[in-house]
């Protein structure tokens, strides 16, 4: 490994505030965009028998962006049965080389920025500055876990008794599947992956079904760095089958799972409902985020973080704002100033410069929001509603609003869209709103606004949540900063991009010698 990965820094991205850097990315995005995309199962040994799919782009479902091949039963059963025969090998590779090895990936991926930013912005609908936060995350992710496992696994000599020495070391747990959303479908695939290749497991990655294309070209990328084929693989397919195949299998040690909170219950039970060593669950879940603002904040401010929390990625992040808790006093200027702000909003062709909002990810997505705003139409009122541009004709958009509610009850889930509830309170009030947010049962980001300590310290103190934002926005979470995650039914912990995340991949012997 070189010196200069022994001290790690978050990669640099894109300058998104200087005109010609982001012209010349753009022009390379698009040089890239028309490649002939193809995903298939990474399997060593396997001969997946089934047809490809064709994948269309989220902004303009009459483009075929490229095509897939889900992983058949046999293939799960190979690739099982590849992971287990592979462990022993890469978990006996010094953590120096398995970490080297995953700096050489986020290296690459760098140098190869616009070919991921293009894949993010086609598969996925990312807009251009998305697509930069995507590798942007991923590299940190790499970088980050690899410093981690060079620092844990080197073997801890304890404390003891005269003729006796005692030794703590970190060992990979075994085959480990790694199951992400769609909605970061490179940081958080690449994240996983890196982490439980770092801590000396094998790994299978199963993407979401969506977003097949990144997921593939992450791992071989992985394999190019030197990941040998056997140690990750790819499978993708559906949830309910490969996902389920993959999860209640006796040779899985460990799911690190990010996605619904149901889906996380259903891994959950079926790890524990396995006849075989109890399985590890690491699960990153949904969030009902709440943004508080006192009367004290200031209303310019608000705004500008409110929208950028609840509508950038179309809101399709599970950070993003959800319920915006006003107190009376401003509520009125915040709420004529969000509107007026939400008119500005661009919503379109995530592949130009201009866009603010691009499409949701699928038609299934876009007809659940527009069921809840038929709903909130009826219960709640409305307060604006974002403008279309024509080119959002044939894609899966959905324009952002806002709907003022008399209460948290009126929302039963997650909305994992750019729609934003507003919620006035009074200053008498503030337990009341500290309390509903908690009984959402939820806890995964918090936003604060407010100028009074006492108010930012009692409700960060309160509320039950996994990241807590003080007068900014409430998304975007740095690798190593900002370690992410949440409690309750938000999450298990421990938190990505943290110190504490590569540790549950792994087990602890202790070997004690009478010398
Ligand atoms: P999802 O739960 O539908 O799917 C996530 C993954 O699980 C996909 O790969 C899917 O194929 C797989 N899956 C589905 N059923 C399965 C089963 N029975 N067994 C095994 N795997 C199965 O979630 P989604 O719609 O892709 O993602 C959006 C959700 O993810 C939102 O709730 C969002 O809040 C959450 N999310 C959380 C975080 C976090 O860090 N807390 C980050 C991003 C997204
Ligand atoms: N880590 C992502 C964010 O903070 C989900 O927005």
């Amino acid at each position: 490994a070189s010196e200069q990965h022994l001290e790690r820094s978050n990669s640099m991205g894109v300058n998104l505030a200087n005109d010609d850097q982001l012209r010349a990315l753009a022009e390379q995005i698009n040089a890239e965009a028309a490649r002939p995309w193809r995903a298939t199962p990474l399997v060593p040994g396997a001969n997946p028998a089934g047809a490809d799919s064709a994948v269309t782009s989220p902004a303009d479902r009459r483009q075929v962006v490229g095509h897939w091949q889900a992983a058949d039963s046999a293939t799960v059963e190979q690739a099982l049965d590849n992971a287990v025969a592979a462990h022993d090998g890469w978990n006996e590779t010094p953590a120096a080389g398995r970490a080297a090895i995953l700096e050489h990936a986020a290296d690459l991926l760098e140098q190869r920025m616009p070919q991921y930013i293009a894949l993010c912005t086609r598969e996925a609908g990312k807009s251009i500055p998305d697509g930069v936060a995507e590798v942007r995350e991923a590299v940190d992710f790499l970088r980050y876990y690899a410093g981690q496992a060079r620092k844990l696994f080197t073997p801890e000599a304890l404390p003891g008794p005269t003729g006796e020495s005692n030794t703590l070391q970190l060992s990979g747990r075994g085959v480990f599947v790694c199951i992400s959303p769609w909605n970061f479908p490179l940081a958080i695939f690449t994240g996983q992956v890196a982490a439980a290749l770092a801590a000396g497991n094998s790994v299978i990655a199963k993407p979401a079904e969506q977003t097949n294309l990144i997921g593939y070209y992450a791992v071989k990328l992985l394999h190019e760095a030197g990941v040998p084929e056997a140690v990750l693989q790819f499978l993708p397919g559906d949830g309910a089958t490969v996902g389920a195949a993959l999860t209640r299998d006796p040779r899985v040690a460990g799911v690190a799972f990010t996605g619904s909170t149901e889906t996380a219950r259903a891994i959950n039970r079926a790890l524990a409902a396995r006849d075989a060593a109890i399985g590890v669950l690491i699960a990153e879940t949904g969030g009902q985020n709440a943004l508080i603002a006192d009367s004290s904040s200031l209303p310019e401010q608000l705004v500008k973080d409110a929208i950028g929390s609840a509508f950038t990625s179309a809101g399709q992040r599970c950070s993003a704002a959800r319920v915006l808790f006003v107190q009376e006093d401003i509520a009125d200027k915040v709420i004529g100033m969000l509107a007026g702000a939400m008119a500005e909003l661009k919503v379109g062709d995530p592949g130009q410069l201009s866009t603010d909002v691009g499409p949701v990810i699928d038609e299934d997505a876009r007809q659940i929001l527009v069921d809840h705003a038929a709903r909130m139409d009826k219960e709640a009122t409305l307060i604006a509603e974002a403008a279309l541009d024509d080119d959002a004709a044939h894609g899966c958009f959905f324009a952002p609003r806002a709907y003022e509610l008399k209460s948290l009850d009126q929302l039963q889930r997650e909305v994992f869209g750019p729609v934003l509830h507003v919620i006035r309170w009074k200053a008498s009030q503030l337990d009341a709103v500290i309390a509903a947010i908690n009984a959402t049962g939820y806890g995964l980001t918090l936003g604060i606004h407010s100028r009074i300590d006492e108010t930012v310290e009692k409700i960060a103190a309160k509320v039950k949540v996994g990241n807590c934002y003080v007068n900014r926005n409430q998304i975007g979470a740095v690798v190593g900063v900002q370690p992410f995650g949440g409690q309750n039914l938000s999450g298990t912990g421990p938190k990505a991009g943290g110190p504490h995340y590569l540790p549950r991949f792994t087990t602890e012997k202790t070997i004690t010698v009478n010398t």
